[in-house]
């Protein structure tokens, strides 16, 4: 079977970093034509360097990555250093990236992409702010049916928010790029937190990673135990929420996964709920159903397939 045509929308961020060598560690199944990179964890020049680190940690240093919006469309930028650290990687040491930085703007080269392929090839993955794929969309309305679907980190419902009482964070920073997307038309699946809240690093999970005994799985270990801190300190739990990996174990093992089409209208006018994703998960409206919204996971057949996909790389 061919492998599906993904980009890949990033703000790297330890998470997005596990998501990215679990998508460059399935070649049989995805073929990453492209990361391209936003401002969102921590500012661009840090997200696109640390896109090109996490591609020569997994041994793919020909991965193109592409920079990209630097901030939101309207609100100011908003970062997370007090989640992912100053340089939105913190944990390993990973050396300064030899790979080039494409000259290509990410929003010129998500347009070109969808323009050059067949139309339903392209399947986006967004783990950040939506501000690149918003951008792509308003300059280029075209390009909407023909991307085959997208697939995206973002928002929650009954599990509110983690950046305000109501909001998620990527959504939060951008608002009206999600606005934007989630009214595109183009076909979404959504993992909020209410999914990625039951994905937890666990001891044991991060132990059965370490015992890979990889150069790889020992920078992931590093990374994992700096990123989960500040989650099991707010939270109270063993392990942090391994957010950005659950939109690519979507696309190589979906039956992990279980939701509902709903509609989900994004907040963009409040200032108390500003970047709330209303979801109508119970159907109490007539709003169109615009996303396949998840809301189960299958949490130790998401760690055995993420597991399983690192002992691969031996970057
Ligand atoms: O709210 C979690 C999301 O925000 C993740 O994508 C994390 O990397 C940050 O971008
Ligand atoms: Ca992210």
């Amino acid at each position: 079977m061919a492998s599906r045509k993904i980009i890949i929308d990033t703000d790297p961020g330890q998470d997005d970093a596990l998501a990215i060598l679990l998508a460059l560690a399935s070649p049989e199944e995805l073929d990453v034509l492209g990361i391209t990179v936003v401002a969102g964890n921590v500012p661009l020049p840090w997200t696109q360097k640390n896109a090109r680190k996490i591609c020569e940690l997994a041994g793919k240093p020909g991965t193109r990555v592409f920079a990209g919006a630097d901030r939101p469309l309207i609100r100011p930028l908003v970062t997370a250093e007090h989640v992912h650290g100053r340089t939105g990687l913190d944990g390993p040491d990973l050396p300064e990236p030899t790979m080039p930085l494409q000259a290509q703007h990410a929003v010129d080269f998500i347009i070109d992409t969808l323009r050059s392929l067949p139309s339903g090839e392209v399947t986006l993955c967004t783990l950040g702010p939506l501000t690149n794929v918003a951008l792509a969309l308003q300059q280029a309305p075209d390009i909407a049916p023909r991307i085959r679907q997208i697939v995206m980190m973002g928002g929650g419902f009954f599990e509110g928010g983690n950046i305000t009482p109501a909001a998620e964070f990527n959504i939060y920073v951008d608002p009206h790029a999600a606005d934007v997307v989630f009214r595109s038309g183009v076909p979404l699946v959504v993992m909020p937190l209410d999914v990625t809240h039951q994905v937890l690093t666990t001891r044991k999970r991060v132990e059965a990673i370490g015992a890979l005994g990889t150069p790889v799985a020992r920078a992931v270990v590093e990374l994992l135990e700096f990123f989960e801190r500040f989650d099991e300190q707010k939270y109270g739990c063993d392990g942090g929420p391994l957010h950005d990996p659950c939109v690519i174990a979507y696309l190589l093992q979906p039956q992990l996964f279980q939701g509902r089409d709903c509609n989900v209208t994004i907040e963009t006018g409040s200032d108390l709920t500003l970047g709330m994703t209303v979801v109508d998960w119970w159907g109490v409206t007539s709003r169109p159903r615009n996303a396949t919204v998840m809301r189960y996971v299958d949490a130790d057949g998401f760690f055995n397939l993420l597991t399983a996909r690192l002992k691969t790389l031996c970057g």
